[in-house]
């Protein structure tokens, strides 16, 4: 499964690549506004410069038209990284239809039912993102909207890659992988969480003490 970052924070960006694990950047307007005083191109340019893959940039248009003209400049920063996130709406989806036409990579965001999805992969959307963590914040169950939607993509073999969205905690992480989401994106603190055990701390630092031991006894 690739794993995507959800955050157009540079300094976590910057982090989490070092670790070398991470496939591509997801964005929308609510993270982009913590980054207060930067310009979109300008954090646009410095995420590509550190990932080599994927960002998804969000259109805010309402108009399918005005969101192709939005889009294809957003589009023009990079043509090898940039996808365009499109809101799930009927405007949204025909601006998807006119984005395949001309051959420009999109990600159908803010998806809650399997017939967003459906719809969405029908229209021609490289990506949907199910939104995990909002279904589960109303008593709903994001897991199985996301197994739902992975049994559709398989059985008509659209091409469309889900990115398990709205991630909460490293189990969501687990359960996306298990059931075979394409991608997960995932924010940085719980990209954190996902490397720690306490049993794995524990056992280097007994590891560490026993070595410190064994160069004692052997001296
Ligand atoms: C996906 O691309 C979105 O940026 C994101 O996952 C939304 O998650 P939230 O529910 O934590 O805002």
């Amino acid at each position: 499964m690739k794993i995507f970052l959800d955050t157009a924070n540079i300094q976590e960006i910057k982090e989490a690549a070092q670790m070398g694990i991470i496939d591509g950047i997801t964005t929308n307007p609510t993270l982009l506004a913590k980054e207060s005083g930067k310009e979109l191109q300008m954090i646009a340019s410095e995420i590509i410069h550190l990932v080599d893959g994927p960002i998804s940039l969000e259109v805010l248009s309402q108009k399918a038209e005005e969101m192709l003209e939005e889009g294809k400049r957003l589009f023009d920063i990079s043509h090898k990284h940039v996808v365009i996130k499109v809101p799930m709406c009927e405007e949204g989806l025909r601006a998807i239809r006119m984005f395949a036409f001309h051959k420009i990579p999109t990600n159908c965001t803010l998806i809650f039912s399997a017939n967003q999805g459906l719809l969405a992969a029908k229209a021609g959307a490289t990506y949907i993102s199910p939104f995990i963590g909002r279904l589960d914040d109303i008593g709903e169950d994001g897991m199985v909207l996301l197994e739902n939607l992975i049994n559709i993509i398989d059985f008509y073999g659209y091409e469309t890659q889900i990115i398990a969205a709205s991630i909460r905690h490293p189990l969501h992480v687990t359960q996306a992988a298990l059931l075979g989401s394409h991608i997960a994106t995932v924010p940085y603190p719980v990209l954190k969480k996902m490397f720690h055990h306490p049993l794995t701390t524990k056992g280097i630092e007994v590891f560490k003490q026993d070595w410190e031991k064994f160069i004692q006894s052997s001296n």
